[in-house]
């Protein structure tokens, strides 16, 4: 039996990826889960985040998912390594979970003509270093500056990141980030919520800046990682067919939903960590 794509994130960010993988992917089915009811996960602990996104990875497991991506930085950041390396290879080998921050990696640094590179990210985010690691992985010459936004992603799940409230905190980290060094000429939106604030990110970065979101980059690596794995890609039913679920309130989520991933959605209630 064939089945869909599992896309995970801690509430609505990760539906700004899911629309870039139907633009480039729209065959496959996905199956999108949003932990609307304790998210935001980026302030939580290590353990926590852990914890939460093992929950949701094996109910991804127990629809039958055989490829489910984490479209989270933070679940990335703090429970993908783990998971792959101590769990999958107990009762999940054929299994494949994947995240967003090696390929966002990956290609950064190509954005960039210093090779000066902010990123702005959840707290979590940015304290497990993880990018700093990931890009000097790829691009050993490439200096990498980090800013934690704390307060971007409750701006966005609570509708204000259109509000004159939201500059404040935008312009106070976009200053913090480009002060670390001038010659910043990329910025990495490195939390899947951010793409929503873009509007306002550009009335207060310089014009000479690159501001670079993920969809597109996570969508071309899932692309290729599907040519390259034909065993896994042979498993993924393509019907061009998505199912939305939340662990919180489903009307919230579909009118909320909407807005990342621009188009209306119908979810259903599903309950994790019982
Ligand atoms: N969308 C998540 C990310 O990419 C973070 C949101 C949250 O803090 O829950 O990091």
């Amino acid at each position: 039996m064939k089945v869909p794509i599992g896309i995970f994130d801690s509430g609505y960010g990760g539906l700004t990826i899911l629309k870039e993988l139907v633009n480039q992917l729209p065959e496959y089915d996905y199956l999108y889960l949003g932990d609307n009811a304790r998210a935001p996960y980026g302030s939580r602990s290590f353990e926590t985040v852990y914890q939460y996104t093992w929950e949701a990875v094996q109910w991804f497991f127990q629809q039958g998912c055989e490829l489910v991506i984490l479209a989270c930085n933070t679940a990335s950041a703090k429970a993908l390594r783990t998971i792959q390396q101590k769990k999958l290879p107990h009762g999940y080998d054929t299994k494949r979970v994947l995240g967003v921050i090696r390929p966002t990696a990956e290609v950064i640094a190509n954005y960039s003509t210093s090779k000066n590179i902010g990123v702005l990210a959840t707290s979590g985010t940015v304290n497990s270093e993880s990018y700093l690691i990931e890009i000097h992985h790829f691009f050993e010459n490439a200096h990498v500056y980090q800013e934690a936004c704390p307060l971007w992603v409750p701006l966005i799940e609570n509708g204000e990141h259109e509000s004159d409230g939201a500059d404040y905190f935008v312009n106070k980290h976009i200053q913090h980030l480009l002060q670390q060094n001038p010659a910043i000429d990329t910025i990495l939106l490195a939390c899947t919520h951010y793409p929503l604030l873009i509007p306002k990110i550009m009335e207060w970065v310089p014009p000479h800046i690159k501001v670079v979101d993920q969809g597109k980059i996570v969508a071309a690596s899932l692309a290729d990682y599907l040519l390259r794995h034909p065993e896994i890609a042979q498993k993924c039913s393509k019907n061009g067919r998505i199912k939305f679920c939340t662990t919180d309130s489903t009307s919230d989520f579909d009118q909320k939903g909407a807005i990342f991933f621009g188009k209306s959605i119908k979810s259903e209630h599903i309950l994790l960590g019982q």
